[in-house]
């Protein structure tokens, strides 16, 4: 039974954080959100694309939303509020830009909370998020997902891909229709992530945070030795033993009427 978790920020950084952080760079760029709006970051987790808006887009406030208190308690600039992204206890018309990182997809009803974005959002407000490409685009877990699978048929219903229908352009841009949200736009951001060798990629997974680790987390230590094995045999290797991948997201924008 797939069960995420979000606890502790220095084992998410190794896992996630250091590639969402390029990801989030790019997707602020993208937005090009005027200087001087208030911002909502709902499931800021650690504060990857907080930290992108500050270095990027003058901000006058950013409020970093998220369930989890672990991430919260990262050391990061702006505001946080421990809520659920899909009942934010936050007034109506509130931000000029919403947003959202690589976590739409993990809260249990996305529709719901691209509705309390559009909520919370001021009228001609930019609501937008970026989730990764689990089905393709995005390596470091795939080779993970069809490893496991080779290994363990049961972690099929545990595959991202599986689990998340939303993290395609037609999934995204159906929930901000839905939401009324206008001028509704999809984009791919590719990121390279370039591990130094199989150490460097296969550690993080062991971190516990997130998806795949937690997947791993609960099997017998067995099962986690034969997918490991299995990935150490199957990664593409450049001559200097690093592993050269890629990580694809899926990226929406819109504009609340107004
Ligand atoms: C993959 S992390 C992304 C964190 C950060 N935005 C980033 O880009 O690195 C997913 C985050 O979504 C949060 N999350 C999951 N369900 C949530 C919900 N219903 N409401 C708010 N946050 C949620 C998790 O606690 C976690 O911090």
């Amino acid at each position: 039974m797939a069960g995420d978790v979000w606890a502790v920020g220095a084992a998410y950084e190794a896992y996630v954080g250091r590639w969402s952080r390029p990801v989030a760079a790019e997707f602020v760029r993208w937005l090009a959100v005027p200087p001087g709006a208030r911002w909502l970051d709902a499931g800021c987790g650690t504060g990857a694309l907080t930290g992108a808006i500050f270095a990027a887009a003058a901000p006058a406030l950013v409020v970093g939303a998220d369930m989890s208190l672990g991430f919260l308690r990262e050391p990061r600039a702006g505001t946080v509020l421990n809520a659920d992204a899909a009942a934010l206890p936050l007034a109506a018309d509130a931000f000029g830009a919403v947003v959202s990182g690589l976590a739409l997809n993990f809260v249990p009803h996305p529709e719901q909370a691209v509705t309390e974005f559009a909520r919370v959002a001021a009228p001609g407000a930019t609501v937008a998020s970026y989730v990764w490409d689990y089905a393709d685009g995005m390596q470091l877990m795939r080779w993970f997902w069809d490893a496991a699978r080779a290994v363990d048929p049961a972690a099929a219903a545990e595959d991202e891909a599986v689990r998340f229908p939303i993290c395609n352009p037609a999934g995204l841009a159906a929930a901000w229709t839905a939401a009324g949200l206008d001028d509704v736009e999809t984009r791919p951001i590719t990121v390279p992530t370039v591990f130094t060798d199989f150490d460097d990629y296969w550690q993080p997974f062991l971190g516990g945070q997130g998806a795949a680790p937690a997947y791993l987390s609960r099997l017998v230590p067995n099962r986690r030795w034969e997918i490991r094995d299995l990935l150490d045999a199957r990664l593409p290797r450049r001559p200097d033993g690093s592993i050269a991948l890629t990580a694809t997201a899926w990226a929406i924008r819109g504009r609340t009427p107004g």
